[in-house]
């Protein structure tokens, strides 16, 4: 894994993404490196403006070797702060953090549920798998409350994987949400039966998640979104539970933000 390091990168590109995200292009001095899907980096402004604190994002895509994409959904100072940066602006980065999704083999399945800007992790996952030509055994599922939170959907709608989107007003795809969708798919066999279950969004969908692909004794890992203080393991403010009888053992927390943000479902308490 590449080592974590604080670094400036500047404001190339903000794009308009549904009503309250966009998406944020960064450009770095240098070829970033490896980054693996489901890590993350922390952003703030460079000059010391805004929040003390920076704020976590998911890796979302690369579009060149410098350059790197984030999705941001604009809920208070921290990511109003970067919506406002202006082109050219140099933002604080501190990256790569965490510990991502392990993807399984190319020959076995992946089906990956996404809430809202949960979907953020996923996009550099089904490129990987498309890459490593696991398309045909990729799934995808994408919910929102309505299609213009679907983010993005189009990114994910062009890859050579299966893909379906759930709406909790029906405006687009299924209509429900995105565990309702995820359901259906297994009641209609959809999915095969050795696939591994990835999960990323707010915290009740991870739980219906957890429940779901517990009871029918499926593999699993999800990626949580807990507050963060620093990013790397200095202040304590990400804790999460462990399961005592998981792999991480007795210890009764991890940090999210070094242990996670992925976990296999069967090491963590949700
Ligand atoms: C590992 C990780 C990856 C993430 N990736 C992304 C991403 O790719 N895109 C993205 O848009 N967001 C992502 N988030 C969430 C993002 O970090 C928060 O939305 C952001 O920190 C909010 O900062 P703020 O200052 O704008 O909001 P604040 O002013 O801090 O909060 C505004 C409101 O949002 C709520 N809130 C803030 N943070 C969280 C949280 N973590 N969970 C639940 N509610 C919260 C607060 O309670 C408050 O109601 C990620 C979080 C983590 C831990
Ligand atoms: S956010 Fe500081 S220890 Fe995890």
């Amino acid at each position: 894994m590449n080592e974590a390091r604080c670094t400036q990168a500047k404001v190339f590109g903000k794009t308009p993404c549904g009503p309250d995200a966009f998406l944020l292009e960064l450009e770095f001095s240098a070829e970033i490196g490896q980054i693996d899907p489901g890590q993350f980096v922390m952003l703030s402004l460079a000059d010391g403006q805004g929040p003390v604190l920076a704020r976590p994002f998911s890796f979302y895509g690369q579009t060149a070797p410098d350059r790197l994409t984030f999705l941001i959904q604009v809920l208070g100072i921290g990511t109003q702060v970067l919506q406002d940066c202006p082109l050219e602006e140099f933002i604080q980065v501190t990256l790569p953090l965490g510990t991502g999704f392990a993807l399984p083999d190319a020959n076995r399945p992946l089906v990956m549920i996404a809430g809202g800007v949960g979907s953020a992790p996923f996009l550099l996952c089904a490129e990987q798998r498309v890459q490593q030509g696991a398309g045909d055994q990729t799934f995808f599922i994408f919910g929102a409350r309505s299609e213009n939170r679907l983010y993005d959907k189009q990114a994910f709608a062009s890859l050579a994987m299966h893909s379906r989107f759930a709406t909790d007003d029906g405006s687009f795809g299924f209509s429900g949400n995105v565990i309702a969708c995820l359901e259906n798919g297994l009641q209609e066999e959809t999915f095969p039966e050795n696939a591994v279950y990835f999960a990323c969004g707010p915290e009740p969908l991870l739980k219906a998640f957890a429940r779901l692909v517990q009871a029918k004794g499926f593999e699993a890992q999800v990626s949580l979104e807990t507050y963060m203080g620093c990013g790397f393991g200095a202040c304590n403010a990400c804790p999460t539970a462990t399961n005592p009888n998981g792999p991480l053992g007795a210890w009764p927390w991890a940090k999210t933000c070094q242990d996670g943000p992925v976990f296999s479902l069967d090491s963590i308490q949700l």
